[in-house]
């Protein structure tokens, strides 16, 4: 981990926490938790009820690689036709290495 990173990251999640939430005593919201989702199989949170694109995307086996984490957060309706986070994505890749940083703190 990159304290410096994830620390920049904390703030860029600030754009995210309007529907997602972490540590441990995150709960779905409009979207899933997101504690140890690097890497993690894509959507496979208990209790959260996905898109069907994204759904299938897990079903194909893919996960949350720090690679597929940033092709999804630059343009999420770009990535994933169909998704129903409805966010704009991020323009500046330092943010999302930021982001991604600092959701690598929540790995179990
Ligand atoms: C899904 C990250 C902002 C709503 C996801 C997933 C990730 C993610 C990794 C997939 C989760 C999984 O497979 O279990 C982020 C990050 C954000 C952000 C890092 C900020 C930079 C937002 C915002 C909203 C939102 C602002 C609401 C307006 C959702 C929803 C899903 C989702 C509804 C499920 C999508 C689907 O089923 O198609 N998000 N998100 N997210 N997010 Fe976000």
């Amino acid at each position: 981990i990159d304290a410096d990173l994830a620390k920049k990251g904390e703030k860029v999640f600030k754009k995210c926490k309007a529907c997602h939430q972490v540590g441990e005593k995150a709960k779905n919201k409009t979207g899933p938790v997101l504690n140890g989702i690097i890497n993690r199989n894509i959507a496979s949170v208990d209790g959260f009820k996905y898109s069907k694109p994204m759904k299938a995307l897990g079903e194909e086996g893919k996960t949350w690689t720090p690679e597929e984490m940033a092709a999804f957060l630059t343009k999420p309706k770009k990535y994933l036709k169909g998704t129903k986070m409805s966010f704009a994505g991020l323009k500046k890749e330092k943010d999302i290495a930021a982001v991604t940083e600092y959701l690598k703190t929540f790995q179990e």
